[in-house]
């Protein structure tokens, strides 16, 4: 199939659609694992001539796998480009470190992932690049923060834990009249939920890892992009300025995984969320739990806003019981669901943000960040949504 008839297929075809392997007709995508690659004349003089991409060279620079699942990311993301890295973490290192150089500033919001909050905070301050840190609901605040040095925003589609939703024009537009590029990091909500490049976004990251691979087996990373600021090359500069660099490929056994995750990425998410829905609903009238957050909800601070940008409202939801010990007899007690870290997988797991993810924040920024010692962060599965509420019953009848 042209790319051109592939770009326009519904969401749930083009995750499951990438072309056969042209040697063996296999339908399965083989797997290319080699660190190295032969060379002859032509792929000699082909490099030599600037030409990288296209020819395999050494497994760090990229390799066959991780360019047919960067290849199914950019139909999925709606977007112009892709690279693929390690983690998740390592998209975010790498987009990061090839957008901004010493003297640079960022605005992010309060509420990301622990480590990225904690990237901002310290590491990249070692470098010379400062952000300033705001609530990006509060759209004065972001205009406020920003100052002539500022070059991104930085904010994630759906907050990890406090599942807090940006509103996508009004942050797009601040960001693009000050010649900002706007970063979102979707790994909370998956491409299926919500496609912030479709809203201006100019990056989006994902965790692979997570809602992508599906199945808690493999880690992976993806930066993907389609901006109007940034140069068209800007994503082949950072593979071979930042990530070959870096060395931070996804390896080919992982970009397989991934690939294969992808192509049931839409009905795992279908019933991702409606367990979510029917959880959260079913939290929200028990007596033992204080506070329920769901964008799906009437109760969560931007549910309208959701609606307008979400057809779906996720897999994630988080609920507060009365304190941290509280949380601890809840999960250690929870039989179907798993107590561990991770999200986005077919089982369905739950953590204590503030003590697990977000140990290494202090406890004053994380009030900021609005994590409290009894949040309870659930990412739904696959299970059967009756036995998941028997198994939370029992262990909250237990507090
Ligand atoms: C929102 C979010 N972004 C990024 C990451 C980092 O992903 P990885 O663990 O694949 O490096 C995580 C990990 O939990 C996450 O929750």
């Amino acid at each position: 199939m042209k790319d051109e008839k592939r770009k326009n297929l519904k969401f749930d075809s083009k995750a499951i659609y990438y072309p056969h392997d042209k040697g063996s007709r296999s339908i399965g995508a083989p797997i290319f694992m080699s660190s190295s690659f032969q060379y002859g004349a032509d792929v000699y003089n082909q490099v030599v001539d600037g030409e990288r991409k296209s020819v395999n060279i050494y497994g760090r620079c990229g390799n066959p796998n991780e360019y047919q699942f960067e290849e199914q990311m950019i139909m999925i993301e709606g977007a112009d480009a892709c690279l693929a890295t390690a983690s998740g973490m390592a998209a975010i290192s790498v987009a990061l470190f090839g957008l901004l150089k010493s003297g640079d500033h960022i605005v992010c919001d309060w509420t990301t992932y622990s480590s990225t909050h904690e990237m901002l905070d310290h590491r990249l301050t070692d470098y010379g690049i400062e952000t300033t840190f705001v609530d990006t609901s509060d759209l004065e605040s972001v205009k406020k923060a920003i100052n002539e040095n500022t070059k991104v925003l930085y904010f994630e589609s759906i907050a990890n834990p406090s599942m807090k939703v940006p509103d996508f024009d009004a942050l797009v537009d601040i960001a693009h009249s000050n010649n900002i590029v706007v970063v979102c990091d979707n790994t909370f909500a998956s491409p299926y939920v919500i496609r912030p490049l479709d809203w201006g976004v100019d990056i989006v990251i994902e965790s692979a890892t997570k809602f992508i691979g599906g199945h808690n087996d493999a880690l992976g990373g993806v930066i993907a992009m389609k901006s109007n600021l940034l140069p068209p090359d800007f994503m082949e500069q950072i593979r071979w300025n930042t990530m070959v660099k870096w060395g931070s490929p996804l390896s080919p056994f992982n970009a397989w995984v991934l690939l294969r995750g992808i192509q049931t990425l839409p009905v795992r998410l279908e019933r991702q969320c409606k367990t979510a829905m029917i959880l959260a609903e079913h939290f929200s009238s028990h007596d033992k739990i204080k506070r329920v957050w769901y964008p799906g909800l009437d109760s969560h601070p931007q549910h309208e806003l959701a609606k307008k940008q979400m057809p779906k409202f996720g897999g994630m939801l988080t609920f507060e019981v009365d304190n941290g010990d509280d949380a601890l007899t809840v999960l250690d007690n929870l039989e179907l669901a798993c107590f561990a870290a991770s999200l986005g997988g077919v089982r369905t797991t739950t953590q204590i943000p503030a003590t697990m993810a977000f140990l290494d924040i202090s406890e004053e920024e994380r009030q900021e960040m609005g994590i409290y010692q009894g949040m309870i962060r659930v990412s739904t599965g696959l299970e059967d949504p009756d036995d998941l509420i028997a198994d939370f019953n029992a262990a909250l009848s237990l507090i």
